[in-house]
């Protein structure tokens, strides 16, 4: 890529001097509408992009299930945006709030489908219709009320559309300098759809957009796959770590879609997210009992002694072992679950704070919780609640990450602030942030925590062991790994950087 921008390590700058108006277009803003990273991701990246001077606004659809205390000054900006669809047009309202600073317009449709009202974010049967009507609505909006932005960052699949839209549609109603810069946080979910998507926001014709070079699904040549179609039509494309966007290439974890990324591997590579260190900080966290830094340790073992009270466990002289997170399969449930049962026998105590989004992980965690419910070295906490994840990592040792896939991971960049030793699987941003302490090939002061490669109890246990026994065996060297951790920097100032990189670049590539 020689003359692409800077990303991860490769610097060829193209001196972004001139600010930028940068338009987000999302499913998800923490902590106003948030399911998993995503929302961290879209907030983040535009604080640390608005702090360095440019313009940027997030549009959202308005959910009925936002957490409306997260918006300031909500109000109404546009009362009836007609939004074409299937032949008419659906009647969008759309609002304007602030969610912790960051700008964001929400859009509400009138529709009989209430695409957006349904009490959750994810998981319904028209899936893809919702969010290509969202994809759709945005660029209208763009469009009528004359935003014209230098670069739209579209994120996931559910805005994969917006691209293509933008370039077979909106480039001709006056959207010619519109660039897309498309970011992929997950690529097991591609959005697979069907031609009702194509006529229902104008696209038609399906001979041209089911061609193989298009969007027609590589596995399934009845579908259309909508993250394809985002690869094709952007102008950039990016996942969230370096280490993922080869993997995605080169192994199975692009889900079918690695061909694809090889073809355009010219405009496609890794950012690495980042942590937004206002919120995720020992040393202004207000909603932990004790804040600590690097200077002063010792205080993160007063949180250690407030989370067993919290969680009822007893006072020994034990580390403490965390899973924070969604229970997913994408997780390793079946190692986390293995983690608990070897921490208990091997000196460890063991917490977890963590909700299923599939009801069969979510049941199996839900009876775990039963049987173990009377063990006073081990709590489980099933579900989500901000103030416990603080902290849950303000007072534990280690936290496990032993992920199947993970494309960046910012729990155990999380974890290094507050000095929790992260144990993870090697794959992925956990391979690109963490350095293991025995074996790494980088030198000791940048070692931060354990890494193991297989997927399956022995891997999980070679780590664990070696991360128990250090903390037994060797404090001030566990110390030592603790200080290492705490002192990285994965704030969003390089990956900001990195992406401003990549809006100038693609803003005057033609
Ligand atoms: C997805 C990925 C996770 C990543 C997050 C934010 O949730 O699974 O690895 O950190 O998106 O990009």
């Amino acid at each position: 890529m020689s003359s692409g921008p800077s990303i991860s390590g490769t610097v060829i700058l193209c001196g972004y001097a001139s600010p930028m108006y940068i338009v987000m277009v999302a499913s998800e803003c923490s902590p106003a509408a948030q399911a998993g990273g995503l929302g961290d991701v879209v907030s983040g990246l535009s604080r640390e992009l608005e702090l360095r001077g440019h313009a940027v606004e997030i549009v959202l659809p308005k959910y009925d299930c936002m957490r409306y205390e997260h918006i300031w000054g909500l109000h109404l900006v546009h009362e009836d945006l007609r939004v074409p669809w299937y032949g008419g047009a659906i009647g969008c309202s759309v609002w304007f709030g602030f969610v912790h600073g960051r700008k964001c317009f929400f859009i509400e449709p009138h529709a009989r489908d209430r695409f957006f009202n349904r009490g959750a974010y994810y998981g319904f049967a028209d899936e893809t219709l919702r969010f290509a009507f969202f994809s759709k609505a945005a660029l209208e909006f763009l469009l009528q009320s004359g935003k014209r932005p230098d670069v739209i960052h579209c994120h996931d699949w559910h805005t994969a559309l917006a691209p293509v839209l933008l370039y077979e549609i909106y480039q001709y109603h006056g959207m010619h300098d519109q660039r897309v810069c498309f970011t992929v946080h997950n690529f097991r979910h591609q959005g697979i759809a069907g031609e009702d998507v194509l006529w229902a926001t104008g696209l038609g014709k399906p001979q041209y957009y089911f061609d193989p070079l298009r969007m027609r699904d590589d596995s399934n040549a009845s579908a259309l796959n909508l993250m394809k179609g985002a690869l094709l039509y952007s102008n950039f494309i990016t996942t969230v770590s370096p280490r993922h966007a080869w993997e995605a290439m080169h192994t199975d974890q692009g889900f079918g879609l690695g061909h694809c990324l090889a073809v355009h591997q010219g405009k496609f590579g890794g950012v690495l997210n980042g942590v937004d260190y206002d919120a995720w900080n020992p040393e202004v966290d207000r909603r932990i009992p004790h804040r600590y830094g690097v200077h002063c340790l010792e205080r993160k073992y007063a949180n250690k002694e407030a989370l067993r009270e919290r969680f009822w466990l007893r006072r020994d002289f034990k580390p403490i072992v965390a899973y924070v997170g969604r229970l997913d399969p994408q997780k390793g449930v079946d190692l986390i679950r293995h983690a608990i049962f070897y921490s208990r026998q091997h000196g460890a105590q063991f917490v977890l704070l963590g909700s299923g989004s599939e009801n069969g992980v979510h049941g199996q965690f839900c009876s775990l919780k039963r049987q173990l419910n009377e063990d006073p070295d081990c709590h489980l906490e099933i579900g989500f609640s901000d103030e416990l994840a603080h902290l849950i990592y303000a007072g534990a040792d280690m936290m496990i990450m032993p992920s199947l896939f993970e494309p960046c991971g910012l729990t155990q960049m999380i974890a290094m602030r507050y000095g929790t030793i992260p144990i993870v699987r090697a794959v992925g941003g956990l391979l690109d942030t963490v350095f293991d302490c025995d074996y790494s090939a980088s030198p000791s002061p940048e070692r931060n925590g354990y890494v193991f490669h297989q997927a399956d109890p022995p891997g999980i246990e070679s780590a664990l062991r070696r991360a128990i026994r250090l903390w037994y065996d060797r404090p001030q060297a566990f110390r030592g790994l603790m200080e290492n951790a705490m002192r990285c920097d994965h704030s969003w100032n390089r990956p900001g950087a990195d992406y401003l990189n990549i809006y100038d670049y693609i803003r005057y590539k033609r």
